[in-house]
């Protein structure tokens, strides 16, 4: 049996003059997950958005908010993006001096917990907490923009990933984040992804037809 596969447009290639009707046209067009793209100009070199633009979302969708951190330090944040509306909370193991304590940090809340490698970060930077999160985020690009080539090489390491999820029985979502398009999305749901964030090709393909782009992924 074929595991379902879930779509985290990356509102990051979204109009963020119109914000709050694009995400609405997402969760008409079949996304699954919101993927909201935080960055801070240090641990990654852009500035996005923080907690007040996601609070004014909220009301907006029942769709989970699928919050991807790249700020350094991250445990700060932690209680505003839960208080704005953040569904699942995803940091880089490289943003804390302690990562059990960050991952604490964010049940507390009761929100869900993810950890992401970026492409070159290994897998036992993170192998010892993988019973205590909810999910894995795998960059296929260098964090920081949208619309950058996918890095076939991540593939190896999400193989590896799901291959230890399986042994130890874990039900840890595997995400993967960068570059995906309709070629690419084959291998990474190969490889074992269940849920792939897609900016530039939900937005950008076939004149913007969110719905068209959400099903071909999906369905590739
Ligand atoms: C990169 C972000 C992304 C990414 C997705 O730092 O985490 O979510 O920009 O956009 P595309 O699909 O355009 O690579
Ligand atoms: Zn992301």
């Amino acid at each position: 049996m074929s595991v379902p596969i879930k779509i985290s447009p990356s509102i990051l290639s979204a109009n963020f003059s119109k914000l709050g009707d694009e995400v609405i046209a997402l969760e008409k067009a079949g996304a699954d997950y919101i993927h909201i793209d935080v960055m801070d100009g240090h641990f990654v070199p852009n500035l996005t958005i923080g907690p007040e633009v996601i609070k004014k979302l909220r009301p907006l969708t029942k769709k989970v908010f699928d919050v991807h951190l790249m700020i350094k330090p991250v445990d700060n944040f932690i209680k505003d993006f839960s208080n704005a509306g953040a569904d699942i909370i995803t940091f880089h193991p490289e943003a804390t001096p302690n990562v059990s304590h960050t991952i604490n940090l964010i049940k507390k809340e009761g929100r869900k917990v993810g950890i992401s490698l970026k492409p070159k970060s290994k897998i036992e930077l993170i192998e010892k907490h993988l019973d205590q999160v909810d999910l894995i985020l795998i960059m296929s690009v260098e964090p920081g923009f949208g619309g950058q080539k996918f890095m076939p090489e991540v593939l190896e390491k999400t193989k590896k990933i799901k291959e230890i999820l399986d042994n130890k029985k874990l039900k840890v979502e595997i995400e993967i984040d960068g570059g995906i398009n309709f070629e690419n999305c084959i291998q990474a749901k190969k490889a074992g992804a269940n849920v792939l964030v897609s900016g530039s090709t939900i937005f950008k393909e076939n004149k913007g037809d969110l719905k068209k782009n959400i099903e071909i992924l999906r369905t590739n």
